[in-house]
């Protein structure tokens, strides 16, 4: 029986290749510091496939003490130029500069929104800039107007520099003769922060589109452990957790009044990480700060995608069924990351609910070598620009997937597994060859191994692992 939702969902999954949809907008953010990172994981403008994205946003510009837009690395002009020349090997290519951005915080923003005059002196140091450059538009990223600093008047403010930023962009259209520049930002996913920071219905008139920053839920600023990036609530949450999901931000700023077609759901190419402080593996496992530092990104409690890949080697990974996304548990580290199967359930939840496209953070996390996680290049952006170009079939309700997404060429899904965990399925499958072995701890389960990495997969209800045919089947009477 097992096998018969292998055949069946394969079947589904190779006849959905051959709907091309509508086609989406996929907007990548590219990070100027990722250039510092070592060896394999130096990131620059030369990197970026230009036919993966149909936008490229820089991350980041500043607010200066004169109130202007301005560079803030040594070497952004020269970044800006190789950028911007991506445009000619997509000509559909359309690039925008984002501004702020967590540390640079909210003072400058605040002081620059605080008077009619200091707003205009930087939307025209912006227009100056974009168009010098050669970016179509530009990216708002105040974290956040109403908080971390920013007074409360902040919310009508930054109202009233979209609007304004609107109205000098349509003016420099007219006098230019250019398209107009793109206007959009970047905002919370957090219902205290939205709240306090954004009219929602106001700034949907003057925004092209809205980046929901739909991750950095849960991490190792917690005591527990919990997903970066959940889909949905989990059965677990209460209290205020009940609002850190995608569902949540995404319904949230639908039901406040900004339009579908407007909003972007962000889809996250790194994982955050935590060290569990007793043998509990599971979500909302006790834990004491965060994992090793990753090789690369050399920031604590944040691995890129390629990092999870190593650690992946001889982990054992589980799917939160109710959040569906994974998590890897080894040596007392615990990281919540996205893969191709948690894409996959997001970009049919966005697709269900009409949104207007998907965002990425960001291409230099994703395995953009290809050399880390066995999958090609871009891993998890390519099989993203695949799934918003595909129409999706409905998922059949409640059936195990099956292999497992890492490492692997072809098109597959990760296990779905219960969030229940035990602590004797650590490594398990190291050292054994690829295969099924039954669970002797729970027989309505069963392991799969692959390169060595552990996945515990559950049977279909009532269904019990039999070794006689390696399978799910009935409970023999
Ligand atoms: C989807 O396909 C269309 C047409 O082939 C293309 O223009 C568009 O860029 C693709 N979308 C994405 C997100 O790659
Ligand atoms: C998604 O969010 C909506 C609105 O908050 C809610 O009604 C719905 O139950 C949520 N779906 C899931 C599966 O949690």
């Amino acid at each position: 029986l097992y096998r018969e939702v292998f055949v069946s969902l394969f079947f589904f999954k190779s006849y959905n290749l051959f709907f091309l949809g509508l086609a989406t907008q996929l907007i990548c953010y590219f990070t100027n510091w990722s250039q510092y990172r070592p060896n394999s994981g130096k990131f620059l403008p030369e990197n970026v496939d230009p036919q993966l994205c149909t936008h490229l946003i820089y991350a980041f510009a500043i607010v200066n003490s004169a109130n202007q837009l301005d560079k803030y690395e040594w070497n952004d002009e020269t970044l800006y130029k190789s950028f911007n020349d991506l445009k000619t090997r997509n000509p559909d290519l359309k690039t925008l500069l984002a501004v702020g951005g967590w540390n640079f915080g909210t003072t400058q923003f605040s002081i620059m929104v605080s008077s009619a005059a200091n707003r205009q002196t930087f939307i025209q140091s912006a227009i100056t800039a974009l168009r010098k450059y050669g970016f179509d538009g530009l990216d708002l990223d105040w974290e956040y107007p109403g908080s971390r600093g920013s007074p409360p008047e902040d919310k009508q403010r930054f109202t009233l520099l979209c609007k304004e930023l609107l109205e000098a962009f349509e003016a420099e259209k007219r006098g230019s003769g250019f398209p107009r520049l793109m206007l959009s930002a970047a905002v919370a996913a957090g219902k205290n922060t939205i709240d306090t920071g954004y009219e929602i219905p106001e700034i949907s008139k003057y925004l092209d589109f809205i980046n929901i920053m739909t991750y950095d839920y849960h991490g190792s600023w917690e005591s527990i452990t919990g997903h970066n990036s959940p889909l949905y609530q989990g059965s677990k949450d209460t209290g205020d957790n009940i609002y850190f999901n995608t569902n949540f931000s995404m319904s949230y700023w639908r039901d406040q009044g900004a339009p579908v077609e407007k909003l972007r759901m962000g889809f996250a190419t790194y994982g955050r990480t935590f060290r569990l402080s007793s043998a509990n593996t599971g979500v909302g496992a006790p834990a004491s700060g965060a994992a090793s530092a990753g090789t690369y990104t050399r920031e604590a409690g944040f691995w890129s995608y390629y990092e999870v890949c190593t650690f992946l080697q001889g982990a054992t990974v589980q799917w939160i069924s109710d959040q569906k996304v994974p998590y890897a548990t080894k040596d007392g580290e615990w990281v919540g990351f996205d893969s191709k199967m948690s894409y996959e359930a997001k970009v049919q939840y966005l697709k269900d609910n009409n949104f207007g496209g998907a965002f990425v953070w960001s291409l230099d996390l994703d395995d953009f070598t290809g050399q880390f996680c066995g999958q090609g290049s871009y891993p998890l952006i390519y099989h993203l620009h695949n799934l918003l170009n595909t129409t999706l079939p409905a998922l059949p309700a409640s059936t195990t997937t099956t292999k497992p997404q890492v490492p692997t060429k072809t098109q597959t899904s990760a296990p779905k597994v219960s969030s229940k965990t035990t602590t004797s399925a650590a490594g398990f499958c190291t050292g054994k060859p690829d295969g099924l072995y039954a669970n002797p701890s729970d027989k309505r389960s069963f392991y799969q191994c692959f390169v060595g990495i552990t996945y515990i997969q559950p049977c279909p209800s009532n269904l019990e692992f039999s070794e006689g045919c390696m399978c799910c089947d009935w409970p023999s009477p």
